[in-house]
């Protein structure tokens, strides 16, 4: 099949009874309702914006704790040697790691711009987990004076560590960070020693034999939004199995295995079928998956189980308010042309791609950068007794690309309704584009459901506060 399934649209034509009537006879139709939100953590959608601007990122506060708890409880459970790491990359929001922190949560962070924020929020040198592929030696040898824990990529990075620490008294502690292959594609070979051809057993080698260093942790990250929980098992083991052998071969058992991130949040990828509560498994079974190999050892033998869990954690608790600034096509010319039967109009709605009705959000996939992979949640803020119809959503950006939901049934609306697309805690914001636009506005509703600015909106002087020009072009 090429080409979605629609269900078929109630319209009308359908005799005299109602679209309402005919669609609660027809248990295969779209239905009258589209499922609306209303409010987060009772704060009233429409409010929000009116009171902090259009669009608008909003943060749950009592989400991202649960989650945080949740997982951490899942785990600590099942072994209680787990410790969790935040992962900067995933949300960087001062707030967020703040929350995480008071949960119990170290950094984790891969570049100098996140070890410095890091630092910066308060996170103690040893509660910083550096990896990545690239340390610059400035911050390299910083983290280094702080005893932050480097995860170490390749040789190049192993070398210039070597020299780094050449004159330190006391050993410094390092992890490797692993390449395997867990079973799941593609395989991210863009980092760390590779398993297989022995290169993660020469490289703990050679730091096993340097007195100035001490390895710590055997680190490996398979991939995120890995719907398979047997992934982790093997990476357990293999992980495990690699700890062995440098264990026999050279006396040394390593403190730590950490198992980076993966875990998938209850969102869905474009083309999979949901909801996502029921396709998504529960962290449970990813908690199962790995703390089953590490109970099968012996306790004394059993390691620190480091986790860099991400999107699992933040992803649901972050949503992006957008409103509607312009209906293009057949909905608009329905609305100006009552002459247009409800026959033309459903075989209008059914005719194919261009028949949709388009809308534009005044945000983009500048705030939406993952809407290339994941099938966001768009409902409206209203409830609107209108059947659903199909429907594109498109962004603000003055770029076709820019599309947030390409197909996607929603109830006729109007130019100010505001629709929340969620879940996006995880990425977006990170990840998102200063092009064309100014970044907006941020809220978080605390646990007391007060909704609180944790970032203003740009404005043009805090966009412009870099740049410099030349005299020369001073002059008109
Ligand atoms: C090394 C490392 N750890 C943790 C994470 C967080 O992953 P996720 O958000 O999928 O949990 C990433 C994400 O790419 C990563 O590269």
């Amino acid at each position: 099949m090429t080409q979605d399934y629609s269900q078929p649209i109630i319209s009308d034509e359908l005799g005299s009874n109602s679209p309402h009537a005919a669609a609660e006879r027809n248990c295969f139709a779209r239905g009258v309702h589209t499922p609306a939100l209303f409010e987060i953590d009772g704060n009233p959608i429409p409010a929000l914006v009116a009171d902090f601007g259009s669009p608008l990122f909003v943060f749950s506060e009592h989400t991202l704790r649960s989650k945080a708890r949740h997982a951490r409880e899942a785990f600590r459970r099942r072994y209680p040697k787990t410790s969790f790491a935040w992962s900067f990359k995933t949300n960087h929001l001062q707030s967020v790691c703040q929350i995480l922190r008071q949960e119990g949560w170290i950094a984790e962070v891969v570049s100098d711009f996140e070890y410095e924020k890091a630092r910066y929020l308060g996170f103690a040198g040893p509660d910083i987990i550096f990896n990545g592929p690239y340390k610059p030696r400035a911050i390299l040898r910083r983290s280094i004076d702080e005893g932050a824990l480097l995860h170490i990529d390749n040789w190049d990075e192993l070398s210039l560590i070597e020299e780094l620490t050449r004159d330190r008294r006391e050993p410094l502690d390092v992890g490797i960070r692993v390449w395997l292959d867990a079973g799941i594609r593609p395989v991210w070979s863009k980092f760390g020693f590779a398993l297989a051809n022995g290169e993660a057993e020469r490289a703990a080698e050679r730091i096993v034999k340097n007195p100035r260093l001490r390895l710590h942790t055997l680190h490996t990250h398979i991939g995120t939004y890995i719907l398979e929980p047997s992934a982790y098992r093997t990476a357990t083991q293999k992980l495990l199995a690699l700890r062995d052998t440098i264990q026999s071969k050279h006396g040394h058992l390593l403190d730590c295995l950490d198992l980076g991130g993966g875990f998938p949040s209850n969102s869905l990828l474009h083309g999979m079928a949901g909801p996502a509560e029921q396709v998504v498994p529960p962290i449970e079974a990813y908690a199962d998956a790995i703390t089953d190999v590490l109970n099968r050892l012996p306790e004394k033998k059993r390691p620190l189980l480091r986790l860099e869990t991400g999107r699992h954690l933040v992803d649901e608790a972050g949503y992006l308010l957008t409103s509607v600034v312009a209906v293009k096509g057949i909905h608009r010319q329905r609305a100006e042309n009552d002459g247009l039967s409800a026959r033309d109009f459903k075989e209008q709605l059914i005719a194919g791609e261009d028949s949709k009705v388009n809308y534009i959000a005044d945000a983009g996939i500048n705030l939406l950068y993952t809407s290339a992979w994941y099938r966001f949640n768009v409902q409206p803020s209203r409830l609107i007794n209108e059947p659903p119809m199909p429907s594109r959503l498109y962004g603000s950006l003055c770029m076709v690309i820019d599309v947030i939901r390409d197909h996607i049934d929603l109830p006729p609306l109007e130019v100010g309704d505001v629709l929340s697309v969620h879940p996006v805690g995880a990425y977006n914001l990170s990840q998102s584009m200063q092009f064309i636009a100014y970044r907006p506005a941020v809220v978080l509703i605390t646990e007391s459901g007060v909704p609180e600015l944790i970032r203003a909106a740009e404005t043009l002087e805090e966009v412009q506060r870099l740049e410099r020009i030349p005299a020369a072009l001073t002059e008109r």
